[in-house]
């Protein structure tokens, strides 16, 4: 398994505020500490899509930023982990988790979820319409993990958005199982997220 990684970190951070990635927390960027946690689980290179350092060019959805990602990666990759800057609290151990699930070699795709402990209801505006069951339902997160050649493939497929790789691996017939995330690796959306997370800094 040749692996490597895409830290995407080029969104606009409309619900932060501003762009996200370049945020420190306990002094670091939240895009360092994303591309630290892939290169710790074992990730040959990372590359960086977005405002950080060095980083290359996003696109206008989170889809276009994770293809410009495929586009840059070593020939050599067989194997891609994605993650979201926003995300800098997982660890390299769900990283690894992550890549071991991939290579026991029989799924496209592997994603790290935690099982749905609110009660979920449809609403509209303020009305409550129904109350929909959380069996059976997961909360997704990243690094998410891939056959490369799954994901090219889902990205020339289908040219719609998707919130994660994973959507349009599925939408493309591919298989994706998840494996246990973690109730730390939280996202950073919105300002009171930052404060969250330097409480829960390791
Ligand atoms: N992202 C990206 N390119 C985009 C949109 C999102 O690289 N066009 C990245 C973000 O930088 C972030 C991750 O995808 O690391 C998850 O997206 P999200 O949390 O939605 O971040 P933003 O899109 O920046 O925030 P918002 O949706 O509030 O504008
Ligand atoms: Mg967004």
């Amino acid at each position: 398994m040749n692996l490597h990684g895409i830290v995407v970190a080029a969104g606009r951070g409309e619900r932060f505020g501003g762009p996200k990635a370049v945020v420190l927390l306990g002094g670091i960027p939240l895009w360092v500490r994303a591309v630290e946690s892939l290169r710790q689980a074992g990730a040959l290179t990372v590359t960086v899509v977005g405002a950080a350092p060095g980083g290359i060019p996003g696109g206008i959805r989170r889809r276009d930023s994770v293809a410009a990602g495929l586009a840059a990666l070593p020939s050599d990759a067989s194997h891609v982990l994605v993650h979201d800057a926003a995300r800098p609290l997982a660890s390299a151990s769900l990283g690894r988790l992550v890549a071991a699930r991939l290579q026991v070699g029989d799924v496209d795709g592997v994603v790290p979820g935690i099982p749905v402990a609110d009660t979920l209801k449809q609403v509209e505006g303020a009305r409550v319409v129904t109350t929909v069951s959380r069996s059976g339902l997961i909360a997704v997160q990243t690094p998410q993990g891939f056959v490369l050649d799954a994901l090219r493939e889902a990205h020339r497929a289908d040219d719609s958005d998707a919130t994660d790789d994973a959507q349009l691996v599925e939408r493309n017939g591919g298989s994706v199982v998840f494996v246990p995330g973690e109730t730390s690796n939280l996202k950073i959306t919105r300002p009171e997220d930052l404060a969250i997370a330097e409480a829960w800094l390791p």
